[in-house]
């Protein structure tokens, strides 16, 4: 493997030194994006896990700030939410806007909790997030008897007038309301026969409410985590589609339905801004960058992991029904260095399409049309392949990635090789953004997502090469690249 300092991204959050998991309370505030996250500094493995903490004005600069939340007697502060708590509903800012956050308290055994040391805690901050006070009658939510027991997410349900928090029961995600913020009472729980199960607990559930594109109806969203036997091997994230009435989720689609997020390894515990103004009406997420059965193992040692680019998400109406499609945040285009673009390019089998060199970071976009029976293969970065094949009618995608360090965790389950079944189209619209260490794919205008970590061997310089391996294939190509931000 490389030194280190080749896998550090350019364009993505990763931390100083020390380890990160999942995305934790997202919220905008004052012009500020807030990004915690979960945080061990002591060492690049996962510890006893902090709240870290990072602000941005534009979602791609982040500056550090010192740590959120830490342990205490409770207990490990694990995943969870904050919000802007507006109009002091809670009491707790002397009648101004102050900022709420709910985690979990992870206790090897709390006293009154027996075997179920999960619980949700309450911090709140009156200053931006800049220092917090644990609320001293922590938790707000004892363990009701459940092994898993976490993740809490809260938002304010403006029709009832209500708080929500949704939160990991086991297999199937607990809804509580407040009128308090303190005082939690459960309302339903949803999951059971829904969607895809493994044996472990579901986690890191987001719940919002998002318009279908072009119309004014509305569909509420539930995402939730899957430990172990996602699209892929390995962790990954579903959604669902439904109506939510304060109280209770329905799905609307049939309970077999299984909607992934992201069909790559390396997009897990996503979760969306609260607070965003509605005169920006995004509905902005990001994801932890990596997959539990090889994280602690990545070949890097004085930091671990990043978070995904963040992402913007919308609702549109498919031939499959609604879908949530992605686009890369906007922001993203004001840091491009050098711009090009070249239309019409056509290669028949054994020749290539196109190539490009880039260094750091570079966002490729490519409109594909394929003759039937062609493959187009294409190589981002060393150690990561995507075979676009057209056959029998149907477009597949095949994604191979390589893999071998010292350690045997990583060599053992970092490489995949896989499938997606992109339907009856010969065209396609890819939209690569790729970093030191990940290549992130959209693919037809963000309906598919695909977010895949590579940790090429060789640096600093990559060649992102197409070749048409059989039939012929046509594409206009359009690259841009980055290089480091000015601090
Ligand atoms: C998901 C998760 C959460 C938990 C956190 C602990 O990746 O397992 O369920 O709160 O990580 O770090």
């Amino acid at each position: 493997m490389l030194a280190e300092k080749y896998y550090r991204p350019l364009l993505h959050f990763s931390p100083a030194f020390g380890w990160l998991n999942d995305p934790n309370g997202l919220v905008y505030k004052n012009g500020e994006y807030h990004l915690f996250y979960q945080y061990y500094p002591g060492d690049s493995v996962w510890g006893p896990m902090h709240w870290g903490h990072a602000v941005s004005h534009d979602l791609l600069n982040w500056t550090h700030l010192p740590i959120a939340l830490a342990p205490d007697a409770l207990g490990m502060c694990f995943s969870g939410t904050a919000l802007v708590d507006k109009g002091d509903k809670s009491g707790l800012f002397g009648g101004k806007d102050g900022l709420l956050a709910y985690y979990t308290i992870a206790a090897e055994k709390l006293p009154d909790d027996a075997d179920f040391p999960q619980s949700q805690g309450m911090a709140y901050s009156a200053d931006n997030g800049r220092h917090w006070t644990k609320y001293n009658g922590n938790p707000v939510i004892r363990n009701p008897g459940l092994q898993d027991f976490r993740d809490p997410k809260v938002f304010w349900y403006e029709p009832a007038g209500h708080w929500v928090m949704v939160v990991t029961q086991g297999q199937q995600i607990g809804i509580y309301r407040s009128n308090d913020a303190i005082n939690w009472q459960f309302s339903s729980s949803f999951g059971e026969g829904q969607g895809a199960h493994d044996e472990r607990a579901w986690e890191c559930p987001d719940l919002f409410e998002i318009k279908i594109e072009g119309q004014e109806e509305s569909r509420w969203i539930l995402i939730v985590g899957v430990q172990r036997q996602a699209y892929t091997p390995g962790s990954g994230t579903q959604y669902f589609i439904g109506q939510f009435d304060g109280e209770r989720f329905l799905n609307d689609n049939d309970p077999a339905t299984v909607l992934w997020l992201d069909h790559g390894r390396d997009f897990y515990a996503t979760q969306s801004w609260a607070d965003i103004p509605e005169s920006d009406g995004r509905r902005l997420a990001i994801s932890w960058m990596s997959c539990w059965p090889y994280a602690n193992h990545l070949p890097t040692q004085s930091w671990r992991s990043a978070m995904s680019i963040p992402h913007e998400f919308t609702l549109r109406l498919t031939s499959d029904g609604l879908r949530l499609h992605h686009a890369f945040v906007r922001e993203l285009s004001a840091k491009y260095q050098h711009s090009q673009s070249e239309e019409a390019k056509t290669a028949i089998a054994g020749s290539e399409l196109f190539q490009c060199k880039w260094q750091d970071a570079l966002r490729l976009k490519l409109a594909i049309t394929l003759e039937e029976n062609s493959c187009l293969q294409l190589t981002p970065m060393p150690g990561i392949q995507l075979f676009i094949t057209t056959s029998a009618g149907q477009l597949d995608l095949q994604c191979v990635r390589h893999g071998k360090s010292e350690d045997e965790t990583y060599n053992q389950h970092f490489p995949h090789d896989y499938h997606l079944s992109l339907g009856s189209n010969r065209r396609i619209n890819l939209d690569l953004l790729l970093d030191r260490s990940s290549v992130e794919l959209l693919i037809d205008n963000g309906r598919y997502s695909i977010t895949n970590l590579a940790f090429p061997e060789t640096a600093p310089m990559h060649i992102c090469r197409a070749l048409v391996t059989a039939g012929k294939a046509n594409a206009d190509v359009e690259w841009h690249q980055f290089s480091q931000f000015p601090v």
